[in-house]
């Protein structure tokens, strides 16, 4: 057994953007990085604990030392969720994409007489959601990130029972404070007990503060 405050731990990670297909050769996606999540999963590690990282296709590498499961779309990512519970704490850094393509095409669409296509999307699951709402298997500590634009602690707290999840770990995501994508994060952690707003750190030293209080939140 490895040591650290969370040795003997399995905590579950999922992190990145998803890609939903469009056809072969076309997709949907965000401008997540993936750097927070892969920041975490590496704090995690460093703690001790067995790490499950579940990673949508990032342009920051996973970390070494955790168990990697690469996914492309939300439905995947639900699904390799599942497969790697259960976990005794679950963190949802993933900006997975709120729709699909209903029906994405087989082969690739053709420019033609027809002009552009139109895309009927379909809404994604929750992969937080439904994970938070287990009943049997529900890791004991699960927590989503929350991106905000505006009134960041009052719609993450609504987000936090919306989903029913321990902890949102809410962010300022608007374009002026050069986060998404960026080296920093400003984030405010959302528990039952109210909202804690954090300086503005490098997005390690976010994932090392939120580790720790895993960590503390786990102890026996
Ligand atoms: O509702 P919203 O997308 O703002 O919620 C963000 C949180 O929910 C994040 O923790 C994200 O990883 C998670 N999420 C998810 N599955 C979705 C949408 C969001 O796990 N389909």
């Amino acid at each position: 057994l490895g040591a650290g405050p969370l040795a003997g731990r399995h905590v579950l990670v999922t992190s990145g953007p998803t890609h939903e297909p469009i056809d072969p050769v076309r997709y949907i996606a965000n401008r997540s990085s993936g750097a927070q999540g892969a920041a975490l999963a590496a704090a995690l590690r460093d703690l001790g604990a067995r790490v499950s990282f579940v990673t949508g296709p990032a342009t920051v590498p996973p970390p070494h030392g955790v168990t990697v499961a690469p996914v492309q779309t939300a439905a995947e990512m639900l699904a390799a969720v599942e497969a790697h519970l259960p976990a005794d704490a679950a963190v949802f850094a993933a900006a997975v994409a709120d729709w699909r393509v209903d029906g994405a095409a087989a082969q690739k669409i053709k420019k033609g007489a027809d002009g552009p296509p139109a895309l009927r999307m379909a809404e994604n699951p929750d992969i937080l959601a439904t994970v938070a709402r287990m009943g049997a298997g529900r890791p004991a500590l699960v927590v989503g990130f929350a991106a905000e634009t505006e009134h960041v602690a009052e719609h993450a707290t609504a987000k936090r029972l919306r989903k029913g999840c321990d902890w949102i770990v809410a962010n300022d995501v608007s374009p002026a404070t050069g986060i998404m994508g960026g080296a920093e994060n400003a984030v405010t952690l959302i528990t039952d007990a109210g909202a804690e707003v954090w300086p503005r750190l490098p997005k390690s030293e976010v994932a090392r503060r939120l580790a720790a209080r895993i960590a503390e939140a786990l102890a026996p």
